[in-house]
């Protein structure tokens, strides 16, 4: 009754902010990106379709096209304040690195290690959207077996400081298998039989590999709630 009470009053009067796994900086207002693409001239055709299966593939995920993406033309670079530069990684998977300008590199595999799930996880990289386990929440729940974890990578586990607060609902969720969250194992760890995580609550199912995952409609909904 109580709880009643006070939720009762909290939708009057208290505004709840999430944690969320988004930097605001990263966001393109604009809902425009122009994109140059990288690779050898040989690669160009079927680059270029990686690159669009990758945006379908994503559409398909959040239920619609809500960003116009568009080439620049050569040279046409120097003239933009912002943008995005797909690169074609043949062999490791890459990850999305802020670039000085405040667009990307987007790297994009064809490598057999690679999946459309790391592809499409480097795309929203480059969106603004970081791993679901940097969330300042995270503790609340899962465990990060640290003793499985290589120093050097321990790093990567570090809370996001810089990621905004939202009063949008889609982020109340705590997404264990959003296509943003690390798997529970890892071909990294110092076991790869033994997790990295254990989720705390009980009858939560993670994903076991990279390759376990798709688009969730957690996904979608916080995909939405940044550029829907
Ligand atoms: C690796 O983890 C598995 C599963 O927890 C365990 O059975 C195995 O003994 C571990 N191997 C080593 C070398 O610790």
């Amino acid at each position: 009754m109580q709880e009643k009470f006070l939720y009762l009053f909290c939708f009057f009067f208290c505004s709840f902010a999430f944690p969320t796994n988004v930097i605001e900086r990263f966001i393109w207002n604009t809902k425009h990106i122009d994109f140059e693409v990288i690779c050898e001239e040989e690669d160009r055709v079927m680059f270029f379709k990686l690159i669009y299966d990758t945006v379908t593939e994503l559409n398909k995920g959040v239920g619609g096209q809500f960003l116009e993406w568009k080439e620049l033309s050569p040279g046409e670079e120097y003239s933009k304040k912002r943008y995005m530069s797909f690169v074609l990684e043949k062999n490791g998977c890459g990850e999305t690195d802020a670039v000085s300008k405040g667009g990307f590199y987007v790297p994009l595999s064809t490598s057999e290690k690679c999946s459309m799930v790391t592809n499409l996880r480097n795309l929203m990289a480059s969106l603004g959207f970081i791993y679901t386990h940097l969330r300042q929440d995270r503790d609340q729940f899962i465990i990060i077996h640290y003793d499985n974890i290589y120093n050097v990578d321990k790093q990567i586990y570090q809370k996001c400081y810089d990621c905004m607060e939202s009063t949008n609902s889609a982020f109340s969720v705590y997404d264990y298998t959003s296509i943003l969250h690390f798997p529970q194992y890892s071909i990294y760890s110092k076991n790869a039989s033994a997790p990295i995580f254990t989720p705390k609550q009980n009858n939560v199912e993670m994903d076991e590999t990279w390759n376990d995952k798709h688009f969730t409609s957690q996904d979608a909904l916080i995909f939405k709630a940044i550029y829907g």
